[in-house]
């Protein structure tokens, strides 16, 4: 009877998402990188299919829920966005520990934000669960003409700190998508591995529980 416009539909889909509990798994990730890398906007492009030039700095810690299908599972993911503002370190590295996967990111056009990475790894390496998969991401890729920081730099830092890597663009969408799949998919293969008879992660008491599943639900052929 009555016409809903595009925003509400969003707003309740994204409401929706929320409250969902039929899901296979849950998992909560996190994106960390130096302030005004693209952190939200990477989120805002992936979960809303937005994006805006202003720079509104995060303030602490923020999340969004998003449910993905994959290998016919539902994957419930938690994404936390953090400040990337030195002043809210302690903050923001208080949720590492229960983050099963993180984006670290960079901006191709910014060479301490590159410099910075290292600096985060060593963030995740002290403070998150051992088993924590990372894939390190260039973005700002649409910005050709101000990179500062070659495709093959980002790509030998990755390897080095046994990452995967991508570039994206979360102005021209450019492996927004790609970037969160690779994330869920990097860590249903290392959940399946652990119950294959790999060292369990569940054993590991610095971390959370791998299976954040509902109750009823047991198992992974994730
Ligand atoms: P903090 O919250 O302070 O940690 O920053 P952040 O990493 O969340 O950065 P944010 O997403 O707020 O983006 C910072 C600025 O970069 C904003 O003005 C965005 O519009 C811009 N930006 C983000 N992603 C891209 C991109 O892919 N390309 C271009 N050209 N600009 C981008
Ligand atoms: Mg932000």
């Amino acid at each position: 009877k009555t016409s809903v416009n595009d925003s509400n539909l969003s707003q309740t889909q994204a409401q929706k998402d929320a409250a969902d509990q039929n899901f296979d798994y849950m998992f909560k990730l996190l994106i960390i990188g130096n302030s005004s890398v693209g952190k939200t906007s990477l989120l805002f492009r992936y979960a809303d299919d937005s994006f805006t030039s202003a720079f509104v700095s995060t303030v602490g810690i923020d999340f969004k829920v998003k449910t993905v299908y994959r290998n016919e599972k539902r994957v419930k993911l938690q994404i936390w966005d953090t400040a990337g503002q030195e002043r809210y370190r302690t903050i923001t590295t208080a949720y590492y520990r229960g983050a099963m996967g993180f984006l670290l990111m960079y901006d191709i056009t910014n060479q301490d934000s590159f410099y910075a990475v290292q600096d985060w790894a060593t963030q995740i390496k002290t403070y998150s669960w051992d088993n924590a998969q990372v894939i390190l991401v260039g973005n700002k890729a649409d910005l050709e003409d101000d990179r500062l920081v070659p495709a093959e730099d980002g790509q030998r830092l990755a390897d080095e700190l046994g990452f995967q890597f991508f570039e994206a663009s979360a102005k021209d969408n450019i492996n927004v998508k790609q970037v969160f799949e690779r994330l869920v998919d990097v860590i249903c293969e290392k959940m399946s591995e652990s119950v294959n008879g790999e060292p369990s992660p569940l054993a590991n008491h610095k971390g959370p529980s791998l299976q954040d599943t509902p109750p009823d639900k047991g198992g992974c052929s994730c």
